[in-house]
């Protein structure tokens, strides 16, 4: 249970959806206390890898284990009361709804503790407290965002996968995303991100996978991924 163990083990893992080969033979890591991204263009297996950790999937083969117990199998509701959670791409937060709601329901797992995740959420995320009342539907897509990772926060879990945070966000939105996800990892959260735009997620993380057509093609921390040409050349045009 130390700094350096690992949270999330993927070991081999092949996903299909009929005939299409999503993830051919996907291992990588997460150790406690890491941000780690997972670099892909449109259709690598990014998606796909989240929701097959989370539990939404179900491999054809190969294995995800949490805290070094195998999950896949394992209902995501269940996955999510051990501690894993997804913020999914998109955001995925229910427009109809006030701000407060959706941070409500992200409670339902771990309905002791709602106050003071509340509480600790208001703290992080100032803005959402601002705005509690409000119809989900009238925030910004950066604020959709914050009150899409808010809500993954309100199950407390130690372990927390977002998909493509940045999509859709002007630059100086997504830094602000960016820096919550620094600020929740000092708070003692491990990061697991999937990103297209590989520059600003690896100047935020320690580690990094690069996803191509459900494979890993390289991986490596964060400045050897930055330094690496190939890497450069694909994702960061440069
Ligand atoms: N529900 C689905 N049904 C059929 N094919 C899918 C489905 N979801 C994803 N795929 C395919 O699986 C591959 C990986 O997709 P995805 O995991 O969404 O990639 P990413 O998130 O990196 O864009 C792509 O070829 C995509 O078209
Ligand atoms: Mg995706």
């Amino acid at each position: 249970m130390g700094p350096n163990e690992v949270l999330l083990a993927v070991k081999d893992l092949e996903v299909s959806y009929g005939h299409i080969n999503a993830l051919s033979g996907v291992s990588l890591e997460v150790r406690r206390g890491e941000i780690v991204v997972l670099i892909g263009a449109n259709g690598a297996g990014k998606s796909t890898l989240l929701a097959t950790a989370l539990g939404v999937n179900l491999p054809r083969a190969g294995s995800v284990a949490f805290r070094g117990k195998v999950i896949s199998g394992q209902s995501a509701d269940r996955n999510v009361r051990a501690g894993l959670c997804l913020v999914p791409e998109g955001r995925g937060v229910f427009a109809a709804m006030s701000v407060l709601d959706n941070l409500l329901l992200g409670a339902h797992h771990n309905l002791r503790g709602v106050q003071r995740n509340l509480a600790r959420v208001y703290e992080w995320f100032p803005r959402l407290k601002e705005r509690q009342k409000q119809v989900a539907r009238t925030l910004s897509g950066g604020e959709r965002q914050m009150l899409a990772m808010a809500r993954a926060l309100m199950s407390s879990p130690e372990l927390i996968m977002v998909d493509e945070p940045s999509l859709g966000l002007a630059p100086i939105v997504v830094n602000d995303i960016f820096q919550i996800l620094l600020r929740l990892n000092q708070e003692g959260f491990t990061i697991l991100l999937s990103e297209q735009n590989a520059y600003k997620s690896l100047k935020c993380a320690h580690r990094g996978y690069v996803l191509e057509t459900g494979r890993v093609t390289l991986s490596g921390t964060a400045q050897e991924l930055l330094a690496n040409p190939a890497v450069r050349a694909a994702y960061i045009g440069a």
